[in-house]
């Protein structure tokens, strides 16, 4: 095949549509608004010495009929480069990692003009303050060459500091109620939705909450009511003893060294929380931030390639990255609510956590294992006992391997298990059935059968009796009885 001649497209993109598309990344308003949020922590962390910031983020929420209208100021050094930040992936001023794609703010206030509302940023510098004076843009966003209009004012609306941000913009009721998890988006009260969004900031910003590097305040107004609070942090509570410390350590993911360091154990539900520590499959796995900024949580079948099993719901690890390079650290994804998942260095990062954390057992198994472990130990020791099999297969000769939770032999009698830690029930004396039936397939007919429980109900009784008047497929009555681990002389495990 050969070229016999090129012809040129105009493929440049609609860019209304673009902006249009783009806000639509975000599952709620909260991850929109921590956008707004980082951006003031990047400014704080890249000016650590500048004493003049008031290291701030004012969060006003005001209600009003079908919408409510937010202000997010900080009292950070205000934008020093309008021009790099009002641009789509405009990169040339980023302060720390939490700048990474250089589309967090425009990505934000698309969100906000996509869901019907206009929006006006103010910032202002140490050089315009000297000056009287601020710069503001407003909706609707423009792009182009030399096509943004940024307004020169001679006032200033922030209330924190002499410079800073403040970003102002009206959220409909509908979006505002994103932030209810449920997906019945209707008539949720206002101070719910606020008492989510806080918990979403008190857990993104944990970490650096705690560390005192900023304080958040969130300012509510309904009606004539104002409530002012300084978020404190959310942090989990471990289950007394359970807690694994594993102290910073330098770590190279591929991308240069940085310090990796992780909690982890059981934690104790939370009944006051909306979204986090519930102790629920969804809170529960691994929670993953950098430089104390959460970015993903709830992983477990990703890195170990098992789902959580109900027992291991409190099973959580906190994994904190904590680095001044971009290079060293997995990329997140835009609206920086996940990793990229083909990231070399998100794949080693999860075979660090596989090899460092110590994943729960499944505790109603190996607790039951454990008794069984005991149980055999003392059988074991019994005169006339040739065999004591843990978890032995039946119906092997028809291709089954169903397994018996015990297998005895003593003086050539057999006797088989069947076993719960706690209370036993109905269709534990079946499974029995199934194993005696089994035993008499495979041509190794037991003599016994035994369930053996922490206690066992009436009916268990009943059926037992029950099963015991009746005849098994070789011709001999079934013969089953009943025993608690106590009688067997078996603590619980
Ligand atoms: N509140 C602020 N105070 C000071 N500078 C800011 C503030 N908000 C934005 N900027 C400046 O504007 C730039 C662009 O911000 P934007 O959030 O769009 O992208 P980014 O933070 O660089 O990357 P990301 O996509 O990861 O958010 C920032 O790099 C920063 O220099
Ligand atoms: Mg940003």
């Amino acid at each position: 095949m050969a070229i016999i001649d090129t012809f040129k497209i105009d493929n440049t993109p609609d860019a209304s549509r673009i902006w249009k598309e783009m806000g639509s990344s975000f599952s709620n308003l909260s991850q929109a608004l921590c956008e707004f949020v980082d951006d003031a922590v990047s400014n704080f962390r890249g000016n650590k010495e500048d004493e003049s910031l008031r290291r701030i983020v004012r969060i006003l929420v005001e209600q009003q009929k079908d919408a409510v209208d937010i202000v997010v100021e900080d009292g950070g050094t205000g934008i020093r480069n309008v021009a790099n930040a009002m641009t789509l992936a405009g990169v040339e001023e980023q302060e720390t990692p939490l700048n990474e794609h250089g589309y967090g703010l425009k990505h934000a206030l698309s969100y906000v003009e996509g869901s019907g509302s206009d929006w006006e940023v103010f910032t202002r510098t140490a050089e315009s303050a000297a000056l009287g004076q601020s710069y503001a843009m407003r909706a609707p966003y423009i792009f182009g060459h030399d096509e943004y209009p940024i307004e020169i004012h001679d006032d200033w609306p922030g209330s924190l500091g002499s410079t800073g941000t403040v970003i102002r913009f009206r959220s409909p009721m509908n979006v505002f109620a994103t932030l209810e998890q449920s997906g019945k988006h209707k008539e949720i009260p206002f101070d719910r939705l606020m008492a989510i969004l806080k918990e979403h900031l008190r857990y993104t910003y944990a970490e650096i909450l705690e560390a005192g590097e900023m304080g958040i305040e969130v300012i509510t107004k309904a009606g004539k009511d104002e409530m002012r609070e300084m978020l404190v942090p959310l942090l989990p509570s471990w289950e007394d003893g359970s807690m694994v410390d594993i102290p910073k350590r330098k770590v190279n993911l591929g991308g240069g060294s940085l310090q990796v360091s992780c909690r982890y154990g059981r934690i104790l539900p939370s009944k006051q929380n909306f979204c986090h520590y519930l102790g629920n499959m969804e809170s529960s796995g691994v929670e993953l931030r950098i430089n104390g900024r959460v970015i993903e949580h709830g992983l477990l079948k990703t890195i170990w390639g098992r789902k959580v099993h109900n027992s291991q719901n409190a099973f959580l690890a906190q994994v904190d990255l904590t680095t001044e390079s971009l290079e060293t650290i997995p990329a997140t994804k835009t609206a920086k609510n996940g990793f990229r998942e083909e990231d070399p260095r998100l794949q080693e990062l999860f075979k660090w956590i596989r090899a460092n954390v110590q994943l729960p057992e499944n505790e109603s198994e190996s607790k039951e294992q454990k008794m069984f472990r005991k149980l055999a130990e003392k059988k074991a020791e019994l005169p006339g006992m040739t065999r004591v099999s843990l978890e032995e297969a039946t119906f092997r000769t028809i291709g089954l391997r169903e397994r018996m939770d015990m297998f005895t032999c003593q003086n050539d009698q057999v006797t088989i298990y069947e076993g719960k830690v706690r209370g036993t029930k109905a269709s534990d004396v079946y499974q029995l059935k199934m194993y005696w039936d089994g035993c008499i397939q495979d041509g190794v007919p037991a003599d016994e059968g035994v369930l053996v429980g922490g206690r066992h109900p009436k009916e268990v009784y009943r059926l037992i009796q029950h099963v015991n008047s009746t005849i098994g497929p070789d011709g001999r009555p079934y013969h089953f009885r009943l025993t608690t681990w106590k009688e067997e002389g078996i603590t619980c495990a």
